[in-house]
C-alpha cells in the first residue's frame, strides 16, 4: 500500500498532513510512504528527517501521488493534482464541503474516496481522530498570545518599584475547545478572566477555570444546546438581551477573543461597531469566527484594522497553521489514527468498511459519485 503526502499548494498553508513520527508509524503497518520534497518546511520538518523515518522523497507532486492508494493532505486537493492515483484511493484532508458541491463532485468523478476529516462524529472512539477540536484548541491558545502581541501593555499584575500595573482584563466569548483553551491561557499569563456562551454546561467549565462567567441565563439559555453539544442559533430577543449585557462588560475589557460558531450558519455577531467604540485606545479584539463572516461588525479576514479610536480588530486567517509544527503534529496523528482503521492488518492493504459509522460520515465520494447525503445534488 503506498501513502502519498503531496506538498499543501496554497501559498498559506503551512501545516503537513504526515510528521516522521507518522511515517514510522505507517511503515509499521507495511505501508510504503512517499513525501514531495519540501512537504515538511513550513512544519520544520526536513526531507531527511522524513527519509530517516522510512519515507521515500518524490521531486514534485505528479511523481508523489503516482500509484498511491491513499493521499494525504491539510486542504482538499484538486482533481487535477490527483492524477496518477489507484482508481478508489483514500483521500483525507480537511474537505471544506459545505457551498462547495462542485468541487465535491469533481473529486467524485476522479474517481478517488474523499474523507472530510471535519465531520468525524464527536464520540468518544474518534476523539484521536477529531481534527476540529485538535485544531481549534491550537487556535485558542495562539488567539492569546496574538492579542497580547498587539495589545501595549504587560497582562500580569505587576507590584514594581515604580508603581503597580493592573492586570488585564480579558474576555471570551464562546467557550466551545478555542474558548477553553483561551482562557486557561490568558490565565495563565495572569489576566483577569471573564468568559460567556449560550450552552449552560459551559458555566461550570468557565468557573473550575478560575475564570468568571456572564451571561443571559433564562429560559432560552436553558435549552440552547443540541444534542450533539453544539450552539442553536438564539432568537432576535435572546440576542438583544445578550448584546445589552456584553455592551457594559466590553467597555470595560483590555481583550476580547471571539471564538462563537453555530454549525451550518453564519457566526453570531457579538461585538457592534458601537460596542468597539466604547473600548479603551490600546484594546484588542481577537476575531477566531473572521473566517465564517466574523463575531465583531467591524473584523476583515486575514487584516489587523486599527479603529478610530485605536483599538485594534485582528482577523487572521488559519490560526491553528500560525502554529504550524504543533498543530501538523496533532493532524497527522488524527489522520493516522483514522487511516488505521481502514488498514487491514494481515494483507496490509486498504479496507474500507462502509457500514462504519465513522466512514458513513466522512465520506463524501465513492464509485464515482458524491455517496454523502448532505452533499448529493438536490
Ligand atoms: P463551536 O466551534 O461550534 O462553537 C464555539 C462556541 O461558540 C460554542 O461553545 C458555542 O456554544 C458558542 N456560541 C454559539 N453562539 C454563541 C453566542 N451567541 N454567544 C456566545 N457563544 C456562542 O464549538 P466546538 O468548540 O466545536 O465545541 C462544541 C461542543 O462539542 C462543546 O460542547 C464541546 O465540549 C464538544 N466537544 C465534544 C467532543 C467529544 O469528543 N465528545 C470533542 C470536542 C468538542
Amino acid at each position: 500500500m503506498r501513502i502519498a503526502v503531496p506538498a499543501e499548494t496554497d501559498a498559506n498553508e503551512a501545516r503537513v498532513a504526515a510528521t516522521p513520527e507518522t511515517v514510522k508509524k505507517y511503515a509499521g503497518l507495511g505501508a510504503e510512504v512517499v513525501v514531495q520534497a519540501g512537504a515538511g518546511k513550513g512544519s520544520g520538518v526536513t526531507d531527511a528527517d522524513f527519509e530517516k523515518a522510512g519515507a521515500q522523497i518524490a521531486p514534485d507532486a505528479p511523481a508523489t501521488v503516482a500509484g498511491a492508494d491513499v493521499v494525504l493532505t491539510v486542504r482538499r486537493p484538486t482533481p487535477e493534482s490527483l492524477a496518477g492515483v489507484n482508481p478508489g484511493a483514500a483521500v483525507l484532508a480537511i474537505m471544506d464541503p459545505y457551498g462547495q458541491n462542485e468541487a465535491v463532485l469533481a473529486l467524485a468523478h476522479a474517481h478517488v474516496q474523499a474523507f472530510a476529516m471535519e465531520l468525524m462524529p464527536r464520540i468518544t472512539r474518534a476523539q484521536v481522530m477529531d481534527v476540529l477540536s485538535s485544531q481549534a484548541n491550537l487556535a485558542g491558545y495562539r488567539a492569546v498570545i496574538d492579542a497580547i502581541a498587539e495589545y501595549g501593555r504587560a497582562i500580569p499584575m505587576m507590584m514594581t518599584a515604580a508603581g503597580t500595573v493592573p492586570a488585564a482584563k480579558i474576555f471570551i466569548m464562546g467557550v466551545g475547545v478555542a474558548g477553553l483553551q483561551a482562557i486557561a491561557t490568558a490565565r495563565r499569563l495572569g489576566g483577569v478572566v471573564t468568559a460567556t456562551d449560550v450552552r449552560p454546561a459551559t458555566k461550570e467549565q468557565v468557573e473550575s477555570l478560575g475564570a468568571k462567567f456572564l451571561a443571559v441565563e433564562d429560559e432560552e439559555f436553558k435549552q440552547a444546546q443540541t444534542a450533539g453539544g453544539y450552539a442553536k442559533e438564539m432568537s432576535k430577543e435572546y440576542q438583544a438581551k445578550q448584546a445589552a449585557l456584553t455592551a457594559s462588560h466590553i467597555a470595560k475589557q483590555d481583550i476580547v477573543i471571539t471564538t462563537a460558531l453555530i454549525p451550518g450558519r453564519p457566526a453570531p455577531r457579538l461585538i457592534t461597531a458601537d460596542m468597539v467604540a466604547s473600548m479603551r485606545p490600546g484594546s484588542v479584539i481577537v476575531d477566531l469566527a473572521v473566517e465564517r463572516g466574523g463575531n465583531c461588525e467591524l473584523s476583515k479576514p486575514g487584516k489587523v484594522v486599527v479603529t478610530k479610536n485605536h483599538v485594534k480588530i485582528v482577523g487572521h486567517l488559519n490560526v491553528a497553521g500560525r502554529l504550524a509544527a504543533t498543530a501538523s503534529q496533532l493532524y497527522a496523528k488524527n489522520l493516522f489514527a483514522f487511516l488505521e482503521t481502514m488498514i487491514d492488518k494481515e494483507s496490509k492493504a486498504l479496507k474500507i468498511d462502509g457500514e462504519d459509522e465513522l466512514v458513513k460520515a466522512t465520506r463524501l465520494t465513492f464509485g464515482g459519485a458524491v455517496v454523502h447525503p448532505a452533499f448529493v445534488a438536490s
